[in-house]
């Protein structure tokens, strides 16, 4: 049946209606009008897909990466850069209305490249060659090679897919100047070493088989060293224009807590607007990072600890910057900020729901004073935001 798309939802399938149902259809834009299929009825809903489009938009470009329509990496691929834009900043709006009461449209800091951009991608092996899992499953295409990620990581691929790959059964391939390859299966040690002039550190199966233990990262005039399994933001020229807006909104202070600190790249990146900082973290290659980044740098009014945030007593400090996975914050921890006394708190989220969510927990000690988005992820519908938050 032919509809015309209407609006865009949270997670940017288009909404319709079908004899007065919702039904929402992906990888549409608004005002196109598309001939659909109903893929799956639910009770107040409809799921459908596009058969063919009658009209389409245009703010709808050529996809760049030949993969597109089975991997679902840049899933955002098909949208003019300035209208994805937009549309992160409308979606984000409208989900810090309906669950957080909140009006706000934040102004989105754009990425200086919208391809090219990634420092890290994990992939699979499939017939001995490199491959994603097909978008929303488990199948698994082989690929040549990644748009988003940057040419020394698609260099790499290039090698690792001259080689039989047999007995891989996962491979990650992250940094900028220096890469790490990090591999979990079998493998033929001798031949990947042959072919390494490329990479300054090869891991397997959590031993380092080829060069360093770690790879470093240059932001600004800090070295960040990344061990193989520690977080670490994956859009490399945008870590400064974020951190700054952090160190910015954090002001300065006697104590900084930089509660999931990863590598402790905020801590430090704030250290010299602060007489301490301790950052707290639960993954241990992260901790060991954040060790030796204290080191690197010469920051002596920093400490780490590896734990998990929930687990702290209190909290003592007068800045709290948080920085969680998707998930957000858990309920402990909403607890602990809500007694906490910090004069602010800094909340970098990744997931707009999660982050309002929390900012609904926190309303009865915290008031939103200020948020922005920083485009992490072009071409992809992901969102990432600093939100400034002070004590009422
Ligand atoms: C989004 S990353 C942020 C890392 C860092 N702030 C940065 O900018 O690179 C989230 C971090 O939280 C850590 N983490 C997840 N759950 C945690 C918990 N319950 N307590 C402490 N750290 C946690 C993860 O290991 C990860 O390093």
């Amino acid at each position: 049946m032919i509809v015309k798309i209407d609006k865009l939802a949270h997670d940017f399938r288009g909404i319709t209606k079908v004899n007065d149902k919702v039904t929402f259809v992906s990888g549409v834009l608004p005002s196109e009008v598309v001939d659909i299929k109903v893929i799956k009825e639910k009770k107040n809903i409809n799921e459908a897909e596009v058969i063919s489009f009658d009209k389409k938009s245009e703010d709808r470009i050529e996809v760049k990466c030949p993969y597109s329509d089975r991997c679902g990496g840049c899933d955002a691929g098909y949208i003019r850069y300035d209208k994805l834009l937009e549309y992160k900043r409308e979606i984000f709006s409208d989900i810090m209305k309906r669950y957080a009461n909140l009006d706000i449209k934040p102004s989105i800091i754009r990425s200086d490249n919208i391809y090219g951009y990634r420092n890290k991608i994990t992939l699979k092996v499939l017939k001995g060659k490199l491959a994603f899992n097909k978008h929303d499953s488990n199948e698994l295409i082989n690929v040549l090679s990644c748009p988003l990620a940057n040419d020394k990581i698609n260099n790499v691929m290039k090698i690792l897919n001259s080689t039989n790959l047999s007995g891989v059964l996962e491979v990650t391939i992250k940094g900028t100047d220096e890469i790490m390859v990090v591999i979990k299966g079998n493998i033929d040690n001798n031949l990947l070493i042959t072919k390494s002039n490329s990479v300054s550190s090869i891991i397997l199966n959590g031993k380092v088989i080829y060069g360093n233990e770690y790879i470093r990262i240059k932001v600004n005039d800090i070295i960040y060293a990344i061990y193989p399994e520690s977080f670490f933001q994956v859009n490399t020229s945008m870590i400064s224009k974020l951190y700054d807006k952090i160190k910015e909104e954090a002001g300065t202070g006697k104590i900084l807590a930089d509660l999931y600190c990863g590598a402790g790249t905020i801590g430090i990146y704030l250290a010299d607007n602060f007489d301490y900082v301790y950052g707290i973290e639960v993954n241990s290659d992260a901790v060991k990072s954040a060790n030796l980044n204290k080191e690197i740098n010469g920051i002596d009014n920093i400490s780490f600890e590896c734990k998990k945030v929930s687990d702290m007593e209190l909290l003592n400090s007068d800045v709290i910057t948080v920085d969680p996975p998707r998930s957000g914050l858990d309920k402990k921890t909403i607890e602990l900020l809500s007694k906490s006394g910090a004069k602010k708190v800094i909340y970098v989220s990744c997931n707009p729901i999660t982050l309002a969510r929390d900012i609904n927990l926190l309303k009865d000690n915290y008031k939103v004073n200020n948020i922005t988005l920083f485009d992490m992820f072009p071409n992809t519908k992901h969102m990432e935001s600093v939100c400034t938050l002070n004590l009422l």
